[in-house]
């Protein structure tokens, strides 16, 4: 009965995307959309890209309301950088298993320890965690966050261990690493990244930093038993713009299938195989169309990060913004 009712309040399905837009100017939002979104909600989007890429657009916007379809992490980002807008995410239930592996009481706890080190947070973290950092990264940028800070000084690097682990191999840097995982990257290890070039040889890789295979995998591309120059370890943007560029008709892709779509839609005489089918965010796959048009009708759910916590991790953002 509750369903029925809830049913004849929607418009049919084929009607959704034209309110949504009428909606959309009415309301004068943008659609922000991450690359794991389910391939509808892509195609509705304003725009459609990483972290580090949709934080910039929200920065950069003159909406008055942006609908963050993505993790709530990310929406809180977009709530920092713009205090004056409104900022709303279609599921508060979309979370992120990486960031929930540590909270600001954590953290303290970590920096006292360290007194003198300085913080880099990843982006996926909540915000009192990012209150408590020095630095914010994305996969996009961390190597370049840490070559900036000082070589004198001690990084605590948190909370993902794999993308920590890539960086400070990078950077030859003294890092201290959280022990946190992504539960779906953690899940492409290199026995699965192995099988798979053995199968394709004529393939590229593309693995994002996340992955359990990296650090593996960067030790394998240096004894010479995977290829050097048919791997690259990239964010979700790079692997599009690396597809883009590249001259191989073939990719494995090692991430959360989410990011198919986009590649498959703007390379369609290529080919792309998912590392793993089952890569799937199932906080991701939570915003589907009905919620977003929910959201937007009835304004719905506003993200807000109280002002005493968002103007501390407002700076951390910032740099993170500022260095590409
Ligand atoms: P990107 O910044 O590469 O889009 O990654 C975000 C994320 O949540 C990966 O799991
Ligand atoms: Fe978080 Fe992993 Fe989902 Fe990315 S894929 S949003 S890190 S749970």
């Amino acid at each position: 009965m509750i369903k029925e009712m809830a049913t004849l309040l929607q418009p049919p399905q084929s009607n959704l995307v034209e309110d949504i837009l009428a909606l959309k100017k009415k309301r004068n939002a943008i659609i922000l959309a991450h690359n794991y979104q389910i391939p509808e909600i892509q195609d509705i989007a304003d725009f459609v890209g990483d972290s580090l890429g949709l934080s910039r657009q929200a920065a950069k916007t003159d909406a008055d309301v942006i609908v963050f379809c993505g993790v709530h992490f990310m929406a809180e980002t977009a709530s920092i950088v713009c205090p004056d807008k409104t900022v709303l995410i279609p599921d508060l239930k979309a979370g992120c298993s990486l960031a929930d592996t540590i909270n600001a009481e954590q953290l303290r706890e970590w920096k006292r320890q360290y007194p003198s080190a300085v913080v880099v947070s990843y982006v996926n973290t909540t915000a009192e965690v990012k209150a408590e950092s020095d630095y914010c990264c994305t996969s996009t940028n961390a190597v370049n966050v840490v070559n900036s800070i000082p070589r004198d000084k001690e990084i605590l690097f948190l909370p993902d261990m794999f993308l920590g682990a890539y960086v400070q191999k990078k950077t030859g840097r003294k890092i201290h690493l959280w022990p946190g995982e992504c539960h779906v990257h953690a899940k492409l290890d290199p026995q699965t990244v192995l099988g798979l070039i053995e199968k394709y040889p004529d393939a590229e890789f593309l693995i994002h930093p996340e992955c359990g295979c990296v650090t593996n995998c960067m030790y394998l591309v240096e004894e010479g038993k995977i290829p050097k120059d048919g791997t690259f370890i990239l964010s979700t943007e790079g692997m599009t713009r690396h597809a883009k560029q590249s001259s191989a008709k073939e990719f494995v892709v090692a991430t959360e299938t989410g990011i198919l779509h986009r590649l498959k839609k703007e390379n369609p005489q290529k080919k792309f195989i998912p590392a793993s089918e089952s890569a799937i965010c199932e906080y991701m796959k939570m915003i589907t169309v009905e919620k977003l048009y929910a959201s937007l009708r009835d304004l719905k759910f506003e993200v807000k990060v109280p002002k005493h916590i968002a103007d501390r991790a407002r700076l951390p953002i910032e740099m993170m913004l500022a260095i590409s």
